[in-house]
């Protein structure tokens, strides 16, 4: 498996590209659809030059394709610890087909309220069109949608939820450990189901974290994963991890659900070891609009880029503290 990856698209071959920022001269990856008079682009399989100008749906005037929104009712609720919520709601089947992809996320908020409100959640499970997300009422926007009425309007979907996507996806017949912490819970469970469906040894270390609570450590254990419990990454996941990395099995990949200092610790394990491999990472960054434009998603790169987090797939060690 590469151990780099090269910075990518998100929306790349997806229905999304090309998108308002190839309409706006602002391409994450062509360099004409970035105003330059060159193409130097990192070949990935398309041009998206050639798509904007020459695939039907250009030709016709149409506008770039957008994310759809639906309105939905909540049709499963329950509070699975002090302020941590599971919401489970139906959307069309080709939105909930593409929610099963790795990170996904859709933005939600109550119909009334306006656009303003709507804040990214990542998608935990997909069974048939039921979408499950579990949710912490941490602030306005998430104290609103968890207190209103049953009706939600979902924007989607997204797919940047997890930073190293591509080393999910890709790997088979391997060795992952899977670190998670509090809300991490609920994309580990989405990573965690697909790695295990790839005939992969999963090993996850979970702690509660501020959620206080484990809740998906008995589905993956019966989905086929090794779960070690904790009651603290800093206090006793950490050591697990640096023993795991010293016991001399080979492991493929490390994947980190969490927030941001969860990841930093991880990378001090590795480098504590000595072991060199990927690893993925959840985006922690604040989104608004999800496409490459309202700019809240921004982060400085290690060479000084500036990144849109929302649109990017990197890797996260390239991202600057
Ligand atoms: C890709 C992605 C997936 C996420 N998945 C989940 C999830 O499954 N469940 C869940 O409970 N939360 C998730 N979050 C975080 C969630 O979006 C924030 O907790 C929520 O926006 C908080 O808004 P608030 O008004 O309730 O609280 P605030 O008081 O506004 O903020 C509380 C915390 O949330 C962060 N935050 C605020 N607004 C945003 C925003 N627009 N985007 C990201 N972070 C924000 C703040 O920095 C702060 O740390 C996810 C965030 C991202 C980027
Ligand atoms: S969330 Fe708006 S640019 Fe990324």
């Amino acid at each position: 498996m590469a151990r780099k990856l090269s910075a990518s698209c998100i929306d790349l071959h997806s229905p999304f590209c090309p998108c308002i920022l190839a309409e706006t001269n602002h391409c994450i990856l062509c360099s004409h659809l970035k105003g330059q008079s060159t193409c130097d682009c990192n070949w990935a399989g398309v041009c998206i030059l050639y798509e904007k100008y020459w695939q039907p749906k250009i030709c016709t005037d149409e506008k770039p394709t957008v994310r759809i929104e639906v309105e939905t009712t909540i049709s499963r609720r329950e509070l699975i610890a002090t302020n941590t919520h599971l919401l489970g709601f139906t959307v069309n089947e080709s939105l909930a087909a593409e929610l099963g992809k790795t990170g996904s996320f859709v933005f939600l908020k109550q119909p009334s309220d306006p656009e303003f409100f709507h804040f990214p959640v990542g998608v935990m499970k997909v069974n048939g069109r039921m979408v499950e997300v579990v949710i912490e009422d941490v602030g306005p926007k998430s104290k609103r949608l968890l207190t209103g009425g049953e009706q939600i309007v979902v924007r989607g979907p997204y797919y940047n939820g997890i930073l190293g996507q591509p080393w999910i996806d890709n790997i088979t017949c391997g060795t992952i450990i899977l670190v998670v912490g509090g809300m991490g819970q609920g994309p580990a469970l989405a990573i965690g189901t697909k790695l295990l469906a790839n005939q992969n040894n999963v090993i996850a270390i979970i702690a509660p974290g501020k959620t206080e609570k484990i809740f998906i450590g008995q589905e993956l254990r019966e989905l086929g994963a090794m779960v070690y419990a904790v009651d603290s990454l800093r206090r006793s996941g950490m050591g697990i991890l640096g023993r795991l990395f010293e016991a001399g099995e080979k492991i493929d990949l490390v994947v980190s659900t969490g927030p941001d200092e969860q990841h930093y610790g991880v990378i001090a394990a590795m480098q504590c070891a000595s072991v060199n491999i990927p690893m993925a990472a959840t985006n922690n960054a604040t989104m608004c609009c999800g496409e490459g434009i309202c700019g809240s998603c921004q982060r400085e790169a290690v060479d000084n880029r500036t990144l849109r987090m929302c649109k990017v797939q990197t890797d996260f060690s390239q991202l600057a503290t």
